[in-house]
């Protein structure tokens, strides 16, 4: 015959009630985890709904830009996301300016901006209406190579020849701003400009030849 409840036996009953009700909702977490494939009403934990994305922005419209390119006026219907590299390769044709890295490493992009050297990726067209702009191909005279030019072939200064276009600008900017003297100053001055041949010396010595010549 089995004894009558006391309230002794409630008191007992209650860890146990308590471990059961855990292992209930441990069990339910288990079974979203374990399927995944369930759609959010079958699933016993539903998850809210992701956020929604932000509408696309509109593209600006294309404007006329201004640009003197090698000595040639240019007047070019570009939108004021397109950097100058792209301007000069994808608009005007003039694809001696390597796109290397397209953001600011390697120095393959390097073009003249109104005698100053600088990295056409890092620059939007736009921002340049009016400038004068000279690309490599900008520096022979008809048939006849520009010195640093001469210099290059002459001390062998490239092995692809990928880097060469953003080198020979890069150091007909350093020639005429003046400030490297010594083979550690331009080669200072030349780190922006990344040779992945290693043609280092040869490059160098191509520009003190080419530095002694002006
Ligand atoms: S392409 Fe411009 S720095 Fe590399
Ligand atoms: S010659 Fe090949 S990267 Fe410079």
């Amino acid at each position: 015959m089995s004894k009558p409840a006391s309230p002794d036996d409630d008191e007992q009953r209650k860890p146990n009630l308590a471990r059961r009700r855990f292992l209930q909702s441990a069990a339910a977490a288990a079974t979203v985890g374990a399927a995944p494939h369930l759609s959010a009403e079958e699933q016993p934990m539903a998850q809210s709904a992701p956020p929604p994305l932000p509408a696309a922005y509109p593209t600006p419209p294309a404007r006329p830009v201004r640009l003197t390119i090698n000595g040639r006026p240019y007047v070019l219907p570009l939108e004021p996301r397109v950097t100058l590299l792209d301007a000069l390769r994808e608009y005007v044709g003039l694809t001696g300016t390597k796109k290397g890295c397209d953001r600011g490493q390697c120095g393959a992009c390097t073009v003249l901006v109104d005698g100053r050297r600088i990295n056409a990726c890092l620059t939007l067209a736009v921002m340049h209406e009016g400038q004068s702009i000279t690309t490599v191909e900008g520096l022979a005279e008809g048939e006849a190579l520009s010195p640093i030019q001469r210099a290059f072939v002459e001390h062998d200064a490239f092995q692809c020849g990928y880097c060469t276009p953003g080198q020979i600008c890069s150091a007909v900017g350093l020639i005429s701003d003046g400030r490297a003297r010594t083979r550690a100053e331009i080669r200072e001055a030349m780190s922006g400009n990344i040779c992945r041949c290693g043609a280092y010396p040869n490059i160098i010595a191509a520009i003190e030849e080419a530095m002694k010549a002006t």
